[in-house]
């Protein structure tokens, strides 16, 4: 899942997986959801869609609110993730379970998250493999997102995540075959990363680089240069976002399975 706020990233993302024959998960959290639009992230999905015949899903990333979550599977999302992570278990269960409902009936996949992935790794935000067992048993999430050391923005923090795999692997063992979903995939060691795939993470999450890439092609084409032509000063920033999709796919094995 690569996650954007702008149609300039967005662009760079699908031009990427048509280029590499890669089917591809479009992400935006509520924040980028809200400056994006719901509707409009929808209907350009659809042109895309459209255009390329590639498989472009988009999901609403971390949505904080059944509320929310029912307002992107109205507007056309084809999932969403709902981050009950910070509620107790239980509280965590009875919402997605609401959402899971709605969801279903529409064909909209639901996924969940337990344990907390958030700006930093802690010992007592990794994934309780026992409760992860009683969530998806109870929910029957469509996807789990889990946390083994894994947290956001790292590569803006240049602190590389240490995954422990003894935790994937017994999360795995007791979630059987639900596919997992690794957030955080900025900055995580390539070997980490196909680590975790062989192990069962199906789903990888990148939002930081994107950024960076893009902002750092921003400043390149406008420091200094005196352009103010969008459609001039906007390529720089487009193929950096699409090197490091390139290299994303490319890491993740999805080149020409579309
Ligand atoms: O949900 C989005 C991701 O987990 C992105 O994490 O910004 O560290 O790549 P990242
Ligand atoms: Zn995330």
């Amino acid at each position: 899942q690569f996650n954007f706020s702008d149609f300039t990233q967005m662009k760079a993302i699908v031009a990427t997986a048509v280029k590499m024959k890669s089917p591809v998960i479009l992400g935006t959290s509520e924040g980028e959801s809200k400056f994006f639009g719901l509707d409009e992230a929808v209907a350009l999905r659809d042109v895309l869609c459209k255009k390329t015949g590639l498989p472009i899903f988009l999901n609403l990333d971390h949505g904080k609110s059944f509320e929310y979550l029912k307002q992107a599977i109205d507007a056309g999302y084809d999932a969403v993730h709902f981050d009950g992570s910070k509620l107790p278990l239980e509280e965590n269960i009875k919402i997605t379970k609401k959402v899971r409902r709605y969801a279903d009936w529409r064909g909209v996949l639901t996924e969940g998250e337990v344990g907390m992935v958030g700006f930093e790794t802690k010992e007592e935000y990794l994934t309780n493999p026992e409760e992860a067992k009683k969530y998806s048993k109870e929910t029957k999430s469509d996807l789990l997102a889990i946390s083994i050391g894994n947290f956001h923005g790292s590569e803006s923090f240049k602190q590389q995540p240490n995954l422990n795999f003894d935790v994937l692997k017994n999360i795995k063992e007791k979630v059987g075959n639900i596919p997992l979903v690794l957030h955080g995939g900025s900055g995580t060691d390539s070997q980490d990363i196909k680590r975790a795939i062989e192990l069962g993470a199906v789903k990888i999450n990148i939002n930081t680089e994107l950024r960076l890439a893009f902002a750092s092609g921003l400043k390149e084409s406008l420091q200094g240069s005196g352009e103010i032509t969008p459609y001039k000063f906007l390529p720089q920033a487009q193929a950096k976002v699409e090197k490091v999709v390139e290299e994303k796919i490319n890491l993740f094995g999805s080149v020409n399975k579309a």
